[in-house]
């Protein structure tokens, strides 16, 4: 069976995609696969109700399908059905996930073995028809899991606490293009270099005291760069006023911080709770598109 995680990034996307670190982690919800021989090659989504046939020339599912199956020659034709656990577009990794899930599950219906970074590596090009230029977090994330440091290029950098992570992730219920929200940022960077880098600079500094706040195990600091990241996004048009309402009413109820996560645009908010009664309380009160995961415990 294929697995491709879900990720959630507490602080560094958008300049993660310039070359700045992000620190993400990956979630239990995600996308899970299975292939076998059929009489075609057919990828079959469900619940969204989709059948996929690979097409070089294609939409994007059918190009990334083919990119999938093309390493492979001699080989029967393989019907693969992928269950997605997690909404599309909502800045949670999904087009990454069903890329990891769908790899792996061809990969052992071939009775072929690799290891989760060469699978990162493959879904990286499968990522790359989705959002054009993507930094690779989302499928390395998809892939290895965890909480870690990532940097375009560069090994991925794990982080230990000896505290779990209470995370709520909340659902706007908007799904925008995270293609077109990286376009946007660069088009700001272009017009207006000054202003984008010391929002980028001011990030990464973010991103290494988070690191730090991990590693200690100090949540309020976290909490609080997680605020401060939230303010800097907003100032790259990247928040809407739903995103920020969900932040304001988790901070509320008792969250150490709170911010949009992925792409934004509408797609989805973290908080991080000090303990989970906390993060179940936050959950009740955004309602039924939030949940909540523990992450590095
Ligand atoms: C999307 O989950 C995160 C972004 O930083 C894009 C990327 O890193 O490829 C917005």
């Amino acid at each position: 069976m294929g697995f491709g995680r879900g990720k959630v990034i507490l602080l560094g996307e958008h300049a993660v995609v310039h070359g700045y670190p992000a620190i993400a982690v990956g979630i239990d919800r995600g996308v899970v696969a299975e292939a076998s021989p059929g009489d075609e090659d057919l990828l079959i989504l469900s619940p969204w109700d989709l059948d996929v046939r690979p097409d070089p020339a294609g939409e994007p599912l059918e190009r990334a399908f083919a990119i999938a199956l093309s390493g492979h020659s001699k080989r029967p034709p393989l019907e693969v059905r992928a269950e997605i656990g997690l909404p599309g577009g909502a800045g949670l990794g999904c087009s990454a996930a069903i890329g990891v899930a769908v790899l792996q599950a061809i990969d052992e219906a071939l009775g072929l073995e690799r290891s989760r970074e060469k699978l990162a590596e493959a879904a990286y090009e499968w990522e790359k028809i989705f959002h054009g230029n993507p930094s690779g977090i989302d499928n390395t994330m998809s892939a290895v899991g965890g909480v870690a440091l990532f940097r375009k290029g560069e090994p991925l950098q794990p982080l230990r606490s000896n505290k779990p992570l209470h995370l709520v992730v909340g659902y706007s219920g908007q799904s925008p293009s995270t293609k077109e929200m990286v376009s946007s940022v660069a088009r700001q960077l272009e017009s207006d270099p000054v202003r984008v880098n010391k929002a980028f600079e001011a990030i990464d500094v973010l991103v290494r005291n988070a690191k730090l706040a991990i590693e200690a195990g100090d949540h309020v600091a976290l909490g609080q760069l997680l605020d401060l990241n939230h303010t800097i996004l907003s100032s790259l048009m990247l928040c809407t006023t739903k995103l920020d309402e969900m932040c304001q009413t988790a901070r509320k109820t008792g969250a150490l911080g709170a911010k949009m996560t992925g792409g934004g645009g509408g797609g989805c908010m973290i908080a991080l709770a000090p303990k989970r009664d906390e993060a179940l309380r936050i959950r009740e009160i955004l309602g039924e598109n939030a949940f909540v995961t523990e992450v590095g415990a």
